[in-house]
């Protein structure tokens, strides 16, 4: 496989697993995180042909100097976090809210409209979003709000840019480093708590959020195209 993927967001959690699956699968893979330290970390964790640059997806120059130092690529996968806007709907603030569509939705955004210039035009994007977009889960508006942007941009860039694909992942709840300020053993409850009456009864893992990365990616009769990998979590 001589194709390269480029993984916003490759240094932690999802995008990490992402990097490390696509790379055993010999794709070239380029990750992005926002310093040298992260990347560096990360890529001493992927066996394979990867290499890494820094990348605040806030900031456009950042972005664009990003994009001029991959050169030519094939695949994009869009998995990197950013602050996020929890909390009841009445109790959501303003500035918060702006500061997630700011990080998240505007990220994603810059991130692919610099890299059209670059991507192969029969290749295909990936947004990672998360199922709180379509859950109905109280205490979630504002993340709700960002995923589901992404979402709907994405159904209608599917049309706008064939051939190039254009698909989304919405990922259940899933144990990555976000959750690592708690003690596992407010972890472990959180986890039951959260995903314990799901048809799969547990938390997804990384790796399996990376197969299904792979699996977009990989089949071509696959755009315009919603993959839940969440253990059923959505099904109340
Ligand atoms: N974990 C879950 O349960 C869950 C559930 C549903 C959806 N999601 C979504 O799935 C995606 C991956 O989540 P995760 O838990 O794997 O995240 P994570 O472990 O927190 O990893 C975040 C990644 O995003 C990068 N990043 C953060 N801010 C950035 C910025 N301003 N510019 C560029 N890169 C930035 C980080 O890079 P550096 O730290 O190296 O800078 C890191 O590589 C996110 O979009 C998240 O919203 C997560």
């Amino acid at each position: 496989m001589s194709e390269t993927v480029v993984v916003i967001g490759g240094t932690a959690g999802m995008g990490l697993a992402t990097a490390q699956t696509l790379s055993r699968e010999e794709y070239r893979v380029v990750i992005s995180g926002r310093s040298q330290a992260t990347i560096d970390k990360a890529l001493s964790q992927i066996a394979g042909n990867c290499t890494g640059f820094p990348l605040d997806f806030t900031d456009s120059s950042s972005v664009a100097s990003f994009f001029e130092q991959v050169g030519s690529f094939d695949h994009l996968a869009l998995v990197g976090s950013g602050q996020t806007a929890w909390g009841s709907f009445r109790d959501l603030k303003l500035p918060d809210l702006k500061v997630a569509f700011d990080q998240k939705f505007y990220g994603f955004f810059l991130c692919t409209q610099a890299a059209l210039s670059k991507i192969r035009s029969d290749g295909s994007i990936v947004f990672v979003i998360g199922g709180t977009s379509r859950s109905a889960i109280p205490g979630t508006t504002g993340v709700a709000a960002v995923n589901g942007a992404i979402q709907a941009m994405a159904f209608t860039m599917a049309k706008e840019l064939a051939p190039l694909r254009i698909n989304i992942l919405s990922p259940g709840l899933v144990d990555t480093p976000v959750y690592d300020w708690m003690t596992s053993e407010q972890k472990a409850d959180f986890f039951k708590q959260l995903a314990g009456d799901s048809p799969v009864g547990r938390v997804g893992k990384p790796d399996e959020i990376a197969q299904a990365v792979s699996f977009l990616i990989e089949n071509g009769f696959t755009t315009g195209a919603i993959l839940d990998v969440d253990g059923g979590g959505r099904l109340h």
